[in-house]
């Protein structure tokens, strides 16, 4: 089912560099709507069980490190095609691959610390949603 919504956090290099007003105004100009947002942080627990799919990659325990060592910025934005047009507004996972003008090629750091996250698919957006906000939090 097409929902029109996805799920994004601004992850602690962006809270920790002063760049959430910047990427939000990017995000908000190319036509997402903001249904939920908050700031929040990520506990060993919280991070381990959001990236479970990635358990057995190398990078496991970096990235859980990286997602907890600081508070994020999770939102929930609507526009219709909201998955693929928020994936192709951050860029590629590597900052060194993503587009001119992406979120990730102006405000990424590296592979592992790449400032943002966005859902891979409509069902990922629900679950990873949830995750975060309870149904009196989405507007
Ligand atoms: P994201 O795609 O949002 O979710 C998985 C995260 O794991 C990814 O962002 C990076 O932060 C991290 N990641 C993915 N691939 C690598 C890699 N090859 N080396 C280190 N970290 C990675």
């Amino acid at each position: 089912m097409v929902t029109n919504k996805t799920f994004t956090m601004l992850k602690p290099d962006s809270v920790e560099n002063g760049n959430i007003g910047a990427i939000l105004e990017k995000i908000t100009t190319s036509g997402f709507r903001i249904d939920a947002m908050k700031l929040t942080q990520l506990t060993t627990a919280d991070a381990k069980a959001f990236y479970v799919v990635h358990k057995d990659r190398p990078f496991f325990d970096d990235l859980v490190e990286y997602m907890t060592r600081g508070p994020i910025v999770a939102a929930i934005l609507e526009k219709e095609n909201a998955v693929q047009d928020f994936r192709t507004l951050i860029g590629a996972t590597n900052p060194s691959e993503a587009a001119e003008g992406t979120i990730r090629n102006m405000f990424a750091e590296s592979i592992s610390q790449n400032a943002v996250h966005g859902s891979d698919s409509d069902n990922n957006a629900a679950v990873e949603s949830a995750f975060h906000f309870s149904e009196r939090e989405m507007f």
